[in-house]
């Protein structure tokens, strides 16, 4: 049997925005079945890379394939969690509708599916476990909750690559465990491969199989140890970083002391 073709691979990728480099010189290669944790600063550029894989954010140099595809929009194969999701005034819509309402066919707001559309919004919904959110109002339900219906959402057409921008923002650390636990379950069960984007390193720990690494518009992957390091992160923030290790957690701290928790409040220096 053939080997399936790669999630990703970018060769000598430039991306811009507005005319300003955000990454460039970027060449990787994401295997089918990884999870790739995608780390860095605010403005780092992990948004406008998913957005370039999904074929919205075109290569200014270098070459984006997706699946063994250059990519493109609408790609069917890729499922996205966007990172600004704004809540609308969605009253009391079920939690079904709130899925079905990204799988199409939308007619004043609302779904018409057919049975075939119907199956894909119950197998998604049983997929994150979110059977027993269906016909619940989405006024009610907590932020883990809506997040299983946003994964659900990402899912349907059975993606093989999935772009989780900053799922866990706005969770606590025991519902934050809860979609990294479940992403992953997904994952290997699927046999497909997921880009999750954090501000932390620590909630991915032990889940992820390598870390994708963003600064100063260029990028490091591999295994946390190799990556997760003074020299390494100092060059992608381009100022001194120091990683300090307690059991299983690690901190990546500014050398100066200047900043406690980099991870969180770093922003893109203009
Ligand atoms: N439309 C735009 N034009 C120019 N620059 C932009 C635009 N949108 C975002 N940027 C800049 O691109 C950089 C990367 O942003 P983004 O991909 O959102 O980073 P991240 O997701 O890592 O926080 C940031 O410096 C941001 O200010
Ligand atoms: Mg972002």
């Amino acid at each position: 049997m053939r080997a399936a073709a790669p999630a990703i691979d970018l060769v000598g990728a430039r991306l811009e925005l507005g005319g300003r480099a955000i990454l460039s010189g970027i060449t990787l290669s994401i295997g089918a079945e990884e999870f790739i944790g995608v780390l860095g600063p605010n403005g780092a550029g992990k948004t406008t890379l998913m957005r370039a894989i999904l074929g919205l954010v075109p290569a200014a140099a270098g070459e984006i394939r997706v699946l063994g595809s250059p990519a493109r929009r609408g790609n069917p194969a890729v499922g996205y969690m966007p990172q600004t999701r704004s809540n609308p005034a969605i009253g009391r819509i079920s939690g079904r509708d709130f899925v079905a309402s990204a799988a199409g066919g939308h007619r004043w707001g609302l779904p018409l599916l057919g049975a075939e559309g119907r199956r894909e919004v119950a197998r998604v919904l049983d997929l994150v476990d979110g059977t027993g959110l269906a016909g619940r109002p989405l006024s009610e339900i907590s932020g883990g909750e809506r997040q299983r219906l946003l994964l659900a959402q990402a899912l349907l057409g059975q993606p093989r690559l999935l772009l989780l921008d900053e799922p866990l923002i706005s969770l606590d650390p025991h519902h934050q465990h809860g979609v990294v636990a479940l992403v992953r379950q997904l994952q290997t069960e699927l046999g497909i491969a997921v880009l999750f984007s954090a501000h932390e390193l620590n909630p991915l720990m032990g889940a992820m199989d390598r870390v994708l690494y963003l600064g100063s518009g260029q990028a490091a992957i591999g295994p946390v140890d190799d990556v997760i390091t003074g020299p390494m992160l100092s060059r992608l923030y381009g100022s001194p970083i120091e990683v300090a290790r307690f059991g299983h957690r690690i901190f990546v701290m500014a050398a100066d002391g200047s900043e406690a928790e980099i991870g969180c409040h770093h922003h893109a220096h203009g």
